[in-house]
């Protein structure tokens, strides 16, 4: 491919699109976060589904003009065809379909999974396979082994919760705003990882992992305690908790880099802005790369690049392309 590719992503609550030239140069990128449904305390299928209606023309629009292009310049149309919520998906698979049919334009269908592996390939220093990639967001935890551009190979994945839901459960518990991870991260900061022991879902064999035991924990330590304590002890709560999220996941990709011999591990999703992960992982010795936050939330560059190292969908059955909820497993 010689020209750049508009690439789109509806999976959840944030409408993106950007623009990737074919060397992987990351052109534009932009993130409508659509912020209505923090009053609601997570996503809102229909709700998300509506505001990408309202919001992907003007991103699509935004993403060419900082690109300083136009329809005319465009080489492809790629758009993440799943897993995600459904409604979401198809105004994205809706609109790059619009925009092949009436431009002529090959359709590329990516995977939004595999477009957090691909993440890692933006120009000017991608991080080539072969690695071990932990992808840990709201909507997905999973340990990857990575051995070309094309695909990836899943080493395990969270049997229940994924680690960002994890966070945002336990924030809620705790009285803090959606998404909670952050806020999580922050009151943790003055409390003891140390004062609880919460459970690291050490029963799960393999590498998989699970964070209902965490969750459930921190629900009857909080009933256990009263009003007045967990409220004296939040910092504290907030702090153990992250601490046994944390080391689940460090644990996990240790035992990765160790089953594949692979010196080298990325990380992804929305997690990866954590503090004590981010240190834990440069703490294992590995090569380790973390994609800018922007590209390791969630976004359509990353769909971009992964559109580089994918064949467009065959021009016959383009305008029949469907959204797809759920994966081969649940990730
Ligand atoms: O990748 P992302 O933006 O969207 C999804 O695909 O889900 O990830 C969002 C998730 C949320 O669960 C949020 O609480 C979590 O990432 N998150 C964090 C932090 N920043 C975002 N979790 C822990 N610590 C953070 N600093
Ligand atoms: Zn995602």
């Amino acid at each position: 491919m010689s020209a750049p590719v508009l690439a789109l992503e509806t999976s959840c609550d944030d409408t993106c699109a950007a623009v990737v030239g074919p060397g992987g140069e990351i052109r534009s990128n932009v993130v409508s976060s659509q912020g209505i449904h923090d009053r609601y305390g997570g996503v809102v299928p229909e709700i998300a589904a509506r505001a990408h209606l309202e919001l992907i023309n003007p991103a699509i629009d935004d993403a060419l003009r900082r690109a300083g292009i136009t329809f005319d310049d465009l080489g492809a149309v790629a758009v993440t065809q799943g897993p995600g919520l459904v409604g979401a998906l198809l105004v994205g698979v809706a609109t790059a379909k619009a925009i092949v049919a009436a431009r002529g334009l090959p359709l590329i269908a990516v995977d939004h999974l595999q477009a957090h592996v691909s993440a890692n390939f933006a120009a000017p220093a991608p991080f080539e396979p072969p690695f071990v990639c932990l992808i840990a967001s709201g909507g997905h935890s999973f340990l990857a082994r990575v051995d070309e551009r094309s695909g990836f190979e899943v080493l395990g994945a969270t049997l229940d919760d994924a680690a960002g839901e994890a966070f945002d459960k336990g924030a809620r518990m705790l009285g803090l705003p959606f998404p909670g991870g952050p806020h999580l991260e922050r009151l943790a900061r003055e409390g003891d990882p140390t004062a609880f022991t919460f459970p690291r879902g050490d029963g799960v064999p393999g590498l998989d992992c699970s964070f209902a035991g965490v969750k459930t924990s921190l629900l009857y330590a909080i009933r256990d305690l009263g009003p007045q304590e967990t409220e004296r002890r939040r910092a504290d709560l907030a702090a153990s908790y992250q601490e046994a999220i944390v080391d689940a996941l460090a644990q996990r990709a240790a035992r990765a880099l160790e089953i594949t011999g692979l010196g080298r591990l990325a990380i992804g999703g929305g997690v990866a802005a954590n503090g004590p992960l981010r240190a834990r992982i440069a703490a294992l010795g590995a090569e380790v790369h973390i994609p800018p936050m922007e590209l390791c939330t969630d976004n359509a560059a990353m769909v971009g690049l992964a559109a580089l190292d994918t064949a467009a969908v065959d021009r016959s059955s383009a305008l029949a392309l469907d959204a797809y909820a759920t994966g081969e497993r649940d990730l």
